[in-house]
């Protein structure tokens, strides 16, 4: 201090930081090329600010390289901003935040990958299922979510259930590293047919399109056996079997614990999670659903 306190300037004042409260934000993440299954996040997301003084909906679109493999499809990852920007207004978003790699990574010239710190949630959450056929998948994902709800500070942060091992990961980092954002789930918006809407079903030809519905088919069948006493590898062995005869390669077909996505409860009562992931042709699609048996 030999150069006195005044050589010291906060920016912004201490007293600015301690008094300012700032308007509660709810934040919906995304990779863009929007659909009914984003709007229904924005509109919750909307709703649930409606009679919240002040509140804002924003909604944040980044194609995250770090969540995407070697082999995977970051380069044709489908990038529509200015349809997205009309579906946002539409659904109620105040603003939506779409930075560049540059901004979200920013450090190259300190740190290949412009960032030093990764986050990782360990273990069979994310060894398993979608993890292990998508290497460090999980941690580019937690990393840009937390960089996200940091930079936001949202009082809520909506994610779909159509991505459960995404949401599970997510609740666990927000859990293990105490964040101050509440984590609100949505359920998954599906086509006519059944198929959950997303942005990798414009992959598809008209062909794999008609085929793709097999997938929830496959899935509520596996529901119903589940809830009328199949045991899960029963149920499991078939879904991946009636998936396969329909032309699918298929990664998974696991019945599992809903939170840590372990092995299901050995005895009823339970609710489990039956999670797919099937390629069709070049296209992955993945989807889930809930059963429960008394
Ligand atoms: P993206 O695939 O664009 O999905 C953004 C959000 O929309 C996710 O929470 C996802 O679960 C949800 N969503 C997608 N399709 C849905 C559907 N049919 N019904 C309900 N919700 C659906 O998931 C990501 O982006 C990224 O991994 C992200 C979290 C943004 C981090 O980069």
């Amino acid at each position: 201090l030999a150069g006195g306190l005044e050589e010291l300037t906060f920016t912004p004042g201490l007293d600015d930081v301690l008094q300012a409260s700032p308007p509660p934000i709810a934040l919906v993440p995304t990779m863009g090329a929007l659909h009914a299954g984003h709007a229904a996040l924005i509109e919750r997301a909307a709703e649930q600010m409606r009679d919240v003084a002040g509140g804002i909906v924003v909604v944040s679109i980044f194609v995250n390289p770090k969540q995407f493999g070697p082999g995977e499809d970051f380069d044709r990852y489908p990038r529509t901003l200015n349809a997205d920007l009309k579906l946002c207004r539409d659904a109620g978003a105040e603003i939506v935040y779409a930075p560049s790699v540059r901004d979200m990574y920013p450090d190259e010239h300190l740190h290949p990958g412009g960032i030093a710190t990764a986050v990782q949630v360990r273990g069979p959450l994310t060894e398993t299922l979608e993890g292990a056929h998508r290497p460090g998948h999980f941690d580019g994902v937690a990393t840009v979510v937390l960089k996200l709800l940091n930079m936001v500070r949202p009082a809520v942060a909506y994610f779909g259930e159509k991505d459960w091992q995404q949401l599970a990961v997510i609740n666990t980092m927000a859990n293990d590293l105490n964040l101050p954002y509440l984590i609100e789930p949505v359920p998954t918006i599906r086509d006519d047919d059944g198929l959950a809407l997303s942005s990798r079903n414009h992959y598809l030809s008209p062909e794999q399109r008609r085929i793709a519905a097999e997938l929830p088919a496959a899935l509520f069948a596996a529901r119903d056996a589940i809830e009328s006493g199949v045991d899960p590898v029963s149920v499991e062995n078939a879904l991946a079997e009636r998936l396969s005869n329909a032309g699918f390669a298929v990664d998974y077909a696991a019945v599992r614990c809903p939170t840590t996505l372990g092995p299901p409860p050995a005895k009823p009562p339970f609710t489990v999670r039956i999670l797919v992931a099937a390629k069709l042709g070049d296209t992955r699609l993945i989807d889930n659903v809930s059963a429960t048996r008394s």
